[in-house]
């Protein structure tokens, strides 16, 4: 097989801190990792992220088919580039967000989702998928604290989280040799230790 980089993607729901471990986990990894995120990751999928943000009323069908677009043009722009590059890719959210979200917070048709997936991704998954795992109303309360930006999905209902929590452990149960499951309830630095302990494990494992 063609050697090619390294495909690390962050999920979690809304306070869950994956966007500080990422950070952490790229020092931690050095030079060689590009960081980026979903929805974005490049110009043209950073505007259909500021579409998908700003859109009140949108369905979940729509924003299904706007995340699709935005992932089809990151991977081809981005991730495919960079990882045949030899780089360690880290990406904020990837496909098992749209399980996530769309699928058992939105209510579309798993299949689907996975079709979808797999069109704009042209089939490529992460090597290693790392779910930062808390309850939502802990999240909540965290973003709450810390004062972050709040975006459209993060005000929704707390059931709506909830959905989110068991999509993402419904997608590593799913997929356990792909999919870590964190304790984010921890301090952040036994989160980065779990992290690192699980990412010498998958490079041991290549
Ligand atoms: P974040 O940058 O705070 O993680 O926000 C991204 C938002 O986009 C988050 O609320 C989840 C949402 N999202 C989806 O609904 N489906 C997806 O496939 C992705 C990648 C993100």
């Amino acid at each position: 097989m063609a050697q090619r980089g390294i495909f690390i993607t962050f999920e979690g729901v809304e306070g869950a801190g994956k966007t500080t471990q990422a950070e952490r986990l790229a020092d931690a990894l050095g030079p060689n990792v590009v960081r980026t995120r979903e929805p974005g990751g490049t110009p043209i999928s950073e505007r259909i992220r500021d579409l998908f943000f700003a859109s009140e009323g949108i369905t979940p069908m729509t924003e299904l088919l706007l995340i699709a677009a935005a992932r089809a043009q990151h991977v081809d722009e981005l991730i495919h580039p960079a990882l045949k590059a030899n780089k360690i890719v880290i990406c904020d959210r990837f496909i098992d967000a749209s399980v996530a979200y769309q699928g058992y917070r939105g209510g579309i048709d798993l299949e689907l989702i996975q079709q979808l997936n797999h069109t704009a991704t042209s089939g490529l998954m992460p090597d290693l998928t790392f779910v930062l795992d808390l309850p939502p109303e802990i999240g909540i309360q965290r973003q709450q604290d810390s004062a972050t930006d709040r975006n459209r999905l993060d005000n929704e209902p707390l059931e709506s989280h909830r959905k989110v929590r068991e999509g993402y452990l419904f997608a590593a149960r799913s997929d356990p040799h792909r999919v870590k499951v964190i304790d984010a309830t921890q301090s952040p630095d036994a989160v980065h230790a779990d992290l690192l302990a699980e990412y010498q494990r998958f490079i041991l494992s290549r």
